[in-house]
């Protein structure tokens, strides 16, 4: 079994990436074969920093090596090294309707946050797309704010095999049970990130123990005072469902154990749990940000390993579509 996911090098990663996608990638490297991407074309659809971006490549490579991706077992490239990614997008922009992407929530969440709305920006999902068909992938670990574009994804696949033969396999999106929508520890209300979130409610793989802690203390929760997972106690939730992650235990299993805990002892808990999951990610993550040219030779082997398969798709696509010269 093939496993794909893509993650955006932007800024530092919090926690609902972590919990709702990078563990799951580690996971997955039990069930089938990884390939995980850092899609830096996703990246520059939005204002950005050109230097930036290529630190933040780093970084991130060295979080998901930190977290456990073991570049041995799994592919880890940078989206940019392998070009078929962006020919499979212009391929797969024709078997797109124009109209599917402007009903794209992310499209419509993001061209709001920005004055200049680039046509990149439109095609976002048809990249993605792209990038998890060229590799006949058959399961695509997401948080559930993916789940639209994994929903894109298969329906362009459909179309593309229904007009041209059975070339492109169907993928399915894997969502966490807990953990795949964490929220702002300030606004419960807002999924945890970067851009939209709160600096107080936003916890950051890289925070120092303490900073953790902290960001634990002050979380919202409600003026209730029972710790149950319910839809009126959005606060609650979130901290029971980001502690379950932590622990690999249950929701119900951490309701039992906490029967009767103040709030406040409730998220010191969490935030001393969270703390001692990140901190050996945190370690490891400095030594290897560390050695860029080391960073720098991992994403090389891997975008090498990713372009033999990429290439026998594209041969594939194209002698489907009636693109360039037969092939022999
Ligand atoms: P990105 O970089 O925004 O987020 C990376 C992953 O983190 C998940 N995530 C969350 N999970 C739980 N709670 C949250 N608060 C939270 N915030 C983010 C996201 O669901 C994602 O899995 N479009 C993608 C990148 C991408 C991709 C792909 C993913 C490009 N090509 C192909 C899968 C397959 C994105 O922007 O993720």
């Amino acid at each position: 079994m093939r496993i794909f996911s893509g993650i955006q090098p932007t800024g530092r990663k919090h926690l609902g990436n972590y919990i709702g996608a990078v563990e799951q990638y580690v996971a997955g490297q039990q069930r089938g074969d990884g390939i995980y991407c850092i899609v830096d074309l996703h990246a520059i659809t939005v204002p950005y920093d050109p230097a930036q971006l290529r630190r933040d490549v780093y970084d991130l490579a060295a979080v998901l090596l930190a977290a456990g991706i073991e570049p041995q077992r799994s592919i880890l490239l940078r989206q940019s090294d392998v070009a078929e990614h962006t020919e499979l997008q212009w391929l797969l922009m024709s078997s797109t309707a124009y109209g599917e992407l402007t009903r794209m929530t992310q499209f419509k969440d993001k061209s709001a946050q920005h004055e200049f709305i680039s046509a990149g920006l439109f095609g976002y999902p048809v990249l993605m797309a792209a990038d998890i068909l060229l590799y006949r992938t058959d399961q695509v670990p997401v948080g559930d704010d993916q789940r639209q574009h994994v929903e894109l994804t298969r329906d362009v696949a459909q179309r593309f095999n229904a007009r041209f033969g059975e070339v492109l396999v169907i993928p399915e999106g894997y969502y966490p049970p807990v953990g795949a929508r964490i929220m702002d520890l300030q606004n419960p209300e807002r999924k945890m990130s970067t851009t939209g979130g709160s600096p107080q409610g936003t916890v950051y793989v890289t925070d120092e123990p303490d900073v953790i802690i902290k960001k634990f203390r002050t979380a919202v929760t409600d003026s209730g005072r029972e710790i149950r997972h319910h839809r009126d106690k959005p606060g609650v939730s979130n901290l029971l469902e980001i502690l379950a992650a932590v622990r690999s235990s249950s929701v119900q299993e951490l309701e039992r154990e906490f029967d009767g805990v103040g709030y406040g002892d409730f998220k010191l808990a969490v935030g001393e749990a969270v703390a001692g999951y990140l901190a050996p990610v945190r370690e490891r993550y400095a030594q290897l940000r560390a050695d860029e040219p080391a960073l720098e030779r991992e994403l090389e082997r891997g975008a090498q390993r990713a372009r033999g398969i990429a290439s026998e798709t594209m041969r594939a696509v194209r002698e489907a579509m009636g693109v360039g010269r037969r092939a022999g």
